[in-house]
């Protein structure tokens, strides 16, 4: 098998495939308060066509998949598209999703090859979830997350995105959390992409760090995962405590991963604009648009609250 590798030798072998850009809640990070104007169907990439270009993603290098959307759960057909991936020889197959529909499919999913699954949540408290996301949901999610770990979609992790103001008031609720419950709780740095983007209300990972060591001592863990996130976990607790700090301590000199949007595009960052088309072409020319989304790589990406010029809002890039 061969390797993937950018032109800064960075070993690239995740692809994150958004499935659809719909989404059943409309959270205020990820995307503005009108919603975003859904791409045409005949825009989307059938599950055929997102098969064939990982087809050929496995024979160039990629070794993992991550489903992403929108909301990937949205999609018709999504448990049939696991059980195809699942048969392509990937040493990874999981799923981001809010979970808002994941108690009634977990078990679908599971038996047709999800591996784990990461679960946005960042609020246990049901007013504040409907602040956050605009829809009352919260009850759903959390029997979606108590499916997941009925039908052994592990590691389960809990994404929260944490913004000053909003939610930081229970950090010691999800460290308590990951004490009782065998769930990954990785604290996410806020990002400015597409949603109100406040840069006050942004909060760095290791402001929330020594805030937790102020009370409880984080030992070094290790959890199953392709991302950057880096672990730690209370003496004794059944879980872990994450911490993803895109903004002030970027990953990107050990960046591993490709994206493909559901209309057909390479996104060679998450945050940058360029974008490489992929729809309607045939092996010679999907293996090409590989070698050029690699070549157009950024060393490093430019994120910042001053200027919010991106392309695309988080729901249209699948994180
Ligand atoms: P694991 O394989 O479980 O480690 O997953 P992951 O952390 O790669 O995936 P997930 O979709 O759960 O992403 C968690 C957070 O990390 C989201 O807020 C993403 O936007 C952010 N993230 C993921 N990949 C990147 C990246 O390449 N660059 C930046 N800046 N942030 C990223
Ligand atoms: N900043 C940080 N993380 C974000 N996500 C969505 N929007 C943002 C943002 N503006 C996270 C969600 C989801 C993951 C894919 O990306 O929490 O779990
Ligand atoms: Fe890679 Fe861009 Fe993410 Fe940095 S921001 S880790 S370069 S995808």
């Amino acid at each position: 098998m061969q390797n993937l590798n950018d032109r800064l030798g960075r070993e690239i072998d995740y692809l994150r495939i958004s499935i659809t850009d719909r989404c059943n809640l409309r959270c205020r990070y990820c995307m503005p308060a009108e919603g975003v104007e859904n791409k045409n169907h005949q825009d989307i990439l059938s599950y055929e066509d997102i098969l064939k270009i990982v087809k050929t993603g496995i024979e160039l290098g990629i070794k993992k998949v991550r489903i992403t959307g929108g909301e990937p759960l949205v999609r018709l057909g999504v448990e049939d598209f696991v059980s195809k991936l699942n048969k392509l020889g990937l040493e990874d197959i999981s799923m981001t999703s809010n979970a808002v529909l994941l108690a009634e499919k977990a078990k679908k999913l599971k038996e047709a090859g999800l591996q784990r699954i990461n679960i946005s949540l960042d609020t246990l408290d049901p007013q504040k979830f409907k602040e956050i996301s605009r829809r009352d949901n919260l009850a759903k999610v959390l029997k979606g997350i108590r499916a997941a770990l009925r039908v052994g979609l592990e590691p389960v992790k809990l994404n929260v995105v944490v913004m000053k103001g909003i939610n930081d008031d229970e950090i010691f609720d999800f460290v308590e959390l990951s004490r009782r419950e065998k769930l990954s709780i990785r604290f996410i740095e806020y990002m400015p992409l597409g949603g109100e983007a406040e840069a006050e209300k942004f909060i760095s990972s290791s402001e929330i760090k020594h805030l937790i060591q102020a009370s409880f001592e984080l030992l070094p863990a290790v959890s199953t995962g392709n991302g950057p996130a880096t672990y730690f976990k209370l003496q004794g607790a059944e879980g872990t405590i994450g911490f993803i700090s895109a903004m002030s301590e970027h990953f990107c000199s050990s960046c591993n991963r490709l994206r493909l949007t559901a209309d057909g595009k390479f996104k060679p960052c998450l945050a940058g604009n360029q974008e490489i088309k992929i729809s309607g072409m045939n092996k010679k020319e999907i293996e090409a648009a590989y070698k050029k989304a690699l070549d157009l790589k950024p060393v490093c990406h430019n994120l910042n609250f001053e200027n919010q010029k991106y392309s695309r809002n988080m729901s249209q890039i699948g994180g």
